[in-house]
C-alpha cells in the first residue's frame, strides 16, 4: 500500500508501562506508577459524585464546539470564547498544529531532549526536525533563534519542559518571542502550568494578545487528575484559532469529559492542595539527591529528573521488580538519570528507601 514513506520505521509512542502488566510480570500485589506525571491524588472529589449522578443521555453525540466548557475555561482564563481550542489531550493539539503547519519542505525547531510529540507528528508530516540541544537542562534560546530560517513553521518551548523540569523565565521569554519571526508558529507548552511556584515565570496570557504567532498549551490531564478524560487545549488569538480548527476531528472531546472537566475546574481548592503537596514530595527527592551528592535538575512540575550514577535501564528494571514504574532516562534522552513523578508522601518515602537499597547494590552507594 501507499503508506507515506517515513511512517516505515516509526514506533508507536511508548508509554510507562500499565501497571496491571507490571504486577502480572512480577507477582506484586501492590505496583505504583510515578511514570507519566499524573496525580497520585486523583482529581476532585466533585468529579467522582458527578460520574455517579449525572444523568447523561450517552446516545448523543457530544457538543463539538464544547460550548459550555468552552465558557468556563474562558471566563476562568478571562480571554474570548473564540480564542480557545479543545484538544483530546494537548497530545492531539500538538497534532492538529503539526498537521496545519507541517509538509515536506518546512522545518520546525525544538529543544532536545523535550517532549517527544512534538517530532513525531513533524516526522509523520514529513517535515524536517531541528533538535537543539538543552544547555544545562534549560532550553538554549539563543540556539534556538539560530535554528530558524525562512523554511521554519513551528517553534516550541516546552515550559517547563518535560523532561528537565526547568522553566524558561519571562525575561528570556520575552526577548525570544521578540526576535522569532513573525511568520513562526510558536508553541508555548505549558502542561505543567499549574505546578509552577518559581516567580522568574510570569503568566503568558498576555503574549497571546500581542503577537498573532503565540499559542499557548495546557490540560487538565496533570494537576487536574483527569488523564483518563482526555481534555488538553489551547489559547491564542481568535484568527488563530479559526485557523487551526478545520484540521479538529468534528467530535474530540467526549461529551463526559467536557462536563468533569467543567465541575474539575470550579475546584481550585483542591489543585492549591496538589501543588503543596507536591511541592513537599517533591523536597523528599531534592533531600535525597542533597543527601547523597546525585545530580538533579530544579523541577517546576510534578516530577524530578535526577543522576543514578549507573545504567538508568538497570535502576528502572530494579525498581520495578520492587513495585515502582517510573521512566529510564535511557528512554528520554537522559541516560545516567531517572525521571521520577512526585507520588504521595507515603509512596515518595517507600520509593526513596528502596532506591537507596538498589543504588547500594549497583555500588553507587556505600
Ligand atoms: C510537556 C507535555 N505536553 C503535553 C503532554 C500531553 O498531555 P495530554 O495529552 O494528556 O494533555 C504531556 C504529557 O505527558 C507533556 O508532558
Amino acid at each position: 500500500m501507499k503508506f507515506k514513506k517515513q511512517i516505515y520505521g516509526m514506533k508507536a509512542y511508548q508509554p510507562g508501562k500499565p501497571i496491571e502488566e507490571v504486577q502480572r510480570e512480577f507477582g506484586l500485589k501492590e505496583v505504583v506508577k510515578l511514570a507519566s506525571n499524573e496525580n497520585p491524588f486523583g482529581c476532585s472529589p466533585k468529579v467522582k459524585d458527578f460520574i455517579v449522578n449525572n444523568g447523561m443521555n450517552f446516545a448523543i453525540y457530544p457538543d463539538g464546539y464544547a460550548q459550555e466548557l468552552r465558557t468556563a475555561v474562558s471566563q476562568h482564563l478571562g480571554v474570548d470564547e473564540s480564542q480557545l481550542l479543545f484538544g483530546n489531550g494537548s497530545d492531539d493539539i500538538i497534532a492538529i498544529i503539526t498537521r496545519a503547519l507541517l509538509y515536506p519542505g518546512v522545518n520546525t525547531v525544538m529543544a532536545d531532549p523535550s517532549f517527544s510529540q512534538y517530532s513525531h507528528n513533524a516526522e509523520v508530516e514529513g517535515a524536517e526536525v531541528r533538535k537543539v540541544p538543552l544547555k544545562d537542562g534549560k532550553h538554549d534560546l539563543e540556539k534556538m533563534l539560530e535554528a530558524i530560517d525562512e523554511n521554519t513553521s513551528i517553534v516550541w518551548v516546552c515550559n517547563p519542559n518535560n523532561p528537565t523540569g526547568t522553566i524558561v523565565s519571562d525575561e528570556e521569554l520575552s526577548s525570544f518571542i521578540e526576535k522569532v519571526p513573525s511568520d513562526v508558529l510558536i508553541v508555548l507548552d505549558e502542561a505543567y502550568f499549574e505546578y509552577i511556584t518559581d516567580p522568574a515565570y510570569k503568566d503568558t496570557l498576555h503574549y497571546v494578545e500581542e503577537y498573532p504567532n503565540v499559542l499557548i498549551m495546557r490540560t487538565f490531564s496533570k494537576a487536574y487528575g483527569l488523564a483518563a478524560f482526555r481534555i488538553g487545549y489551547a489559547i491564542g488569538q481568535s484568527k488563530l484559532i479559526a485557523a487551526l480548527d478545520p484540521v479538529r476531528a468534528p467530535f474530540n472531546n467526549t461529551a463526559l469529559s467536557q462536563k468533569v472537566a467543567i465541575v474539575a475546574l470550579e475546584d481550585q481548592q483542591f489543585i492549591q492542595e496538589t501543588v503543596e503537596q507536591t511541592e513537599k514530595g517533591k523536597q523528599q527527592y531534592v533531600e535525597f539527591c542533597n543527601k547523597h551528592g546525585l545530580k538533579y535538575y530544579p523541577s517546576q512540575t510534578n516530577f524530578i529528573l535526577f543522576e543514578v550514577k549507573a545504567d538508568s535501564d538497570v535502576i528502572f528494571q530494579e525498581m520495578m521488580k520492587r513495585g515502582f514504574i517510573i521512566r529510564s532516562g535511557n528512554a528520554l534522552g537522559t541516560p545516567g538519570f531517572i525521571r521520577v513523578s512526585i507520588g504521595t508522601e507515603e509512596q515518595n518515602r517507600k520509593f526513596l528507601s528502596l532506591l537507596e537499597e538498589v543504588l547500594k547494590e549497583q555500588g553507587v552507594l556505600a
